[in-house]
């Protein structure tokens, strides 16, 4: 059998299949690039699903993780760090003004299980609101709060109860805030990218401020794709203008080491005691090393600044094309009138890595903040030939 089948047949005969995969072993990594099985090089504006903000093998990441790999592997929050220390402080930093308490965690759907539980405790209430369309994690509290019969059937029974509204409509959320007082919190992806890199008009965040005070919820920004200067800033909500309560984070935050986090307010953090939460690999050192490896990077080489430029540059190169861009920085939906389906598979066929949505005619590109000019082309070039590959129309002769 050879490397590939071999690769393949293992993961497919001893992994739970719960994945659907590209037939695709990836080896090697570097910048905006990764590597197959057969040695082929594809432009990977996927990112491994929005992860890796510095691109593959980001040199000061890896050598922050082989120094802290050689020092200290582990050790639980029961003693302090340096490390922790170190990414704590480059991450509040960063973190806008007014959220500068950290909780480090895992993974996304920890981050928002945290924010859900530290809000109920905050606020005493019980309830939560959350919008169609969102995605927020697949552990049980977490999918509760994700939209969608497909995630939630066979689990519905042990589901924290979730008011879903429509997102981008600030007078659901009124009228649901208005009638029913045990509202704890109103968790919200900023922009729901994969319902289809969706927007809202920025009333829209001040007005969701604004009633959240008002009815004393406590607002969620789920920034696990949004966060880490994705889209420009260090927080979606700084360019909103409006700040929410508390601020989830995953992904990109450790360039693919993983590691989450939520940042709250100090007026928050006072309420929160010993054994309200708590997490034992949350905060570990190497995770540690990788977060402040990739936040000093960032924020040292003042990498937030290329995602408009990165945005503009991308629809420059498309404007020949009947392709609308949707989001911000380097969050991306390019909005098509045909199903994306075949022209993902056309992109990777022509050396291009993209992602789907749950929107047929929406493909979402995630590049890194150091994504070069170079690689703009690549990516324009592969996208006119599988372009005319899609939209060839069909021979009357075959
Ligand atoms: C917006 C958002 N929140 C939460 C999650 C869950 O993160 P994780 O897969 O790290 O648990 C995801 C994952 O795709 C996400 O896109």
């Amino acid at each position: 059998m050879n490397n590939k089948m071999y690769i393949f047949e293992t993961e497919d005969s001893f992994q739970v299949p719960t994945y659907k995969k590209l037939p695709l072993a990836l080896l090697k990594g570097e910048g905006s690039y990764v590597w197959d099985q057969d040695g082929n090089r594809y432009l990977d504006f996927y990112g491994g699903h929005c992860v890796a903000i510095l691109g593959h093998c980001p040199p000061p990441v890896v050598k922050a993780i082989q120094k802290q790999a050689e020092t200290m592997l582990f050790y639980s929050n029961l003693v302090y760090s340096d490390i922790r220390a170190e990414a704590t402080e480059v991450l509040t930093s960063l973190a806008p003004e007014g959220l500068k308490k950290a909780f480090f965690c895992n993974s996304g759907t920890e981050a928002n299980e945290t924010a859900l539980k530290l809000a109920r405790k905050v606020t005493g209430k019980s309830g939560v609101v959350a919008t169609i369309g969102g995605f927020h994690g697949r552990t049980l509290g977490s999918l509760a709060v994700t939209w969608g019969k497909k995630y939630h059937e066979g689990y519905e029974a042990v589901l924290p109860k979730t008011h879903f509204i429509p997102f981008g409509e600030a007078d659901a959320l009124q009228n649901l805030l208005s009638e029913n007082p045990d509202i704890a919190a109103f968790i919200l992806e900023p922009i729901q990218s994969i319902a289809g890199v969706t927007q809202a008009e920025v009333e829209y965040y001040r007005k969701v401020r604004f009633l959240c005070e008002k009815y004393g919820v406590i607002l969620i920004f789920d920034e696990v794709q949004t966060g880490v200067g994705r889209t420009g800033t260090f927080s979606i909500s700084e360019a909103y203008g409006m700040q929410p309560d508390m601020i989830t984070l995953a992904k990109s935050l450790g360039s693919g080491i993983p590691v989450g986090a939520v940042l709250v307010s100090e007026t928050i953090s006072k309420t929160i005691q010993i054994e309200d939460q708590g997490t034992t690999f949350g905060g570990g050192m190497v995770a540690m090393a990788a977060v402040s490896a990739t936040l000093k990077h960032i924020r040292d080489e003042k990498l937030m600044l290329n995602a408009p430029k990165i945005f503009r540059h991308l629809q420059s190169e498309l404007t020949d094309y009947p392709v609308r861009l949707r989001g911000r920085g380097c969050l991306i939906g390019l909005e098509m009138d045909i199903p994306v389906g075949p022209m993902v598979a056309a992109l990777r066929q022509n050396g291009v890595l993209t992602g789907g949505s749950a929107h047929p005619n929406v493909m979402r590109l995630m590049p890194p903040l150091n994504t070069q000019p170079a690689d703009i082309a690549v990516f324009a070039q592969a996208f006119h030939t599988a372009y005319a590959s899609v939209s060839a129309p069909v021979s009357s002769l075959s």
